[in-house]
């Protein structure tokens, strides 16, 4: 079982036996509302029709053995776990969840896995969540622990922030878990509930465009946003008391005006793109409340621009991805997921979406000599067991 071939290549890797335990979880797109879920603010993803898939079976003894075809790699370790160091790269976010899994009890043994995927790594869908919840799924039925809902999204979201050490807000994770397919979910990350909205737009298809281009900047770059942002509900707390400034979620609009000429440059422009871009999030759900294309392709674009202008997390490439295919058709687009670098979401035509493709990979070629990959995604379901 299992949809990408875990299982074959779990036997492959460990040999016969009984059947592994498997799960899978998807990656995300974030239709919009970025850089707002670590302000408690709103954003709209939905789960995207690519997966991490893994396979796992009990071990007698406490070693974990663990194979990750993207890598061709076995990592091994040996629970309990003591002190582990972390080493930059995918085996990191499976400590991460057995640390956070060893803080809720002893984990009795140890097993043997696989992981299989077509989350394109690295690009800003999630790929390292749709591991992380996968394994927290999979774990959780290996072990008979009763693991799920938010409780399993926060175990994921504090193995990355914790022993991976990116600072990430809580989206990802929730996104990979809960997705449902042909919904987005409105999540309030101040309540963490959500409601799932339709993403049926008819004649419209999401792309997302990756510009192949990785920052080294974006780990320490999104840990820098993170803190301005802090600090500038901070400084808005301190200027107007009194009006229950918890963070940037509770700043007005008005206030950001009322303070142009007194707050930090940079303070008050990271600000305002939160401020806007969580009133941009209510505004979209309405408009796909109300079936508006344009009305989301303008929100969307609208996003893209403030987080280029006040919240600067984007590059060259993906400002030209986003303006030629304004140029060319598309309804709205706009970089999706922490920024420098990374990929960018086009809302298009389904009709003549293929020239579209063709045309931008050329004029990307020709702008930077560099390839765009593009995807067609869909709204999917959520993180499931699929067997055992
Ligand atoms: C990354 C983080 C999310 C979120 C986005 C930006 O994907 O993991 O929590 O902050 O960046 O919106």
């Amino acid at each position: 079982m299992g949809q990408l071939g875990t299982a074959r290549l779990f036997r492959e890797v460990f040999g016969a036996g009984p059947e592994p335990v498997i799960s899978w979880a998807p990656g995300r797109v974030n239709l919009i509302g970025e850089h707002t879920d670590y302000n408690e603010g709103y954003v709209l993803p939905f789960a995207v029709d690519r997966y991490t898939e893994v396979a796992l079976r009990p071990r007698r003894d406490g070693k974990v053995l663990a194979y990750a075809a993207a890598f061709d790699r076995l990592f091994s370790c040996e629970l309990p776990l003591r002190e582990p160091e972390r080493k930059g790269e995918w085996s990191d976010y499976l400590v991460g969840v057995l640390l956070e899994l060893s803080k809720r009890g002893e984990l009795p043994h140890g097993f043997e896995a696989t992981i299989i995927g077509n989350v394109p790594l690295g690009a800003g869908l999630s790929s390292s969540a749709s591991l992380e919840v996968a394994l927290a799924v999979g774990l959780s039925r290996l072990y008979g622990l009763e693991l799920e809902g938010l409780e399993l999204v926060e175990l994921c979201q504090r193995a990355e922030s914790g022993f991976v050490g990116m600072p990430c807000g809580i989206m990802d994770q929730y996104a990979s878990y809960f997705g449902e397919p042909g919904k987005a979910l409105f999540l309030d990350t101040r309540t963490l509930r959500h409601r799932p909205v339709p993403l049926e737009l008819p004649g419209v298809s999401f792309l997302i465009v990756d510009s192949g281009v990785r920052r080294a900047l974006a780990g320490s770059g999104y840990a820098e946003r993170r803190r301005e942002c802090e600090e500038a509900a901070l400084w808005l707390a301190r200027r107007f008391p009194g009006r229950g400034i918890r963070s940037l979620r509770d700043v007005e609009r008005g206030m950001l005006d009322e303070v142009r000429d007194e707050m930090p440059e940079i303070l008050w422009k990271r600000a305002a793109h939160v401020v806007e871009e969580n009133d941009r999030v209510l505004k979209a759900v309405e408009a796909l409340d109300g079936g508006d294309v344009q009305g989301v392709g303008k929100l969307l674009t609208a996003s893209h621009g403030l987080l280029r202008d006040l919240f600067q997390v984007s590059t060259p490439e993906l400002d030209f991805l986003v303006e030629w295919g304004l140029e060319h058709g598309a309804f709205g687009a706009r970089l999706v997921g922490g920024g420098f670098g990374g990929v960018t979401l086009h809302l298009v035509p389904r009709e003549g979406k293929e020239a579209y493709v063709q045309d931008l990979k050329r004029a990307y070629r020709a702008r930077f000599g560099l390839t765009a990959s593009v995807l067609e995604v869909r709204p999917a379901p959520g993180a499931a067991h699929l067997s055992a």
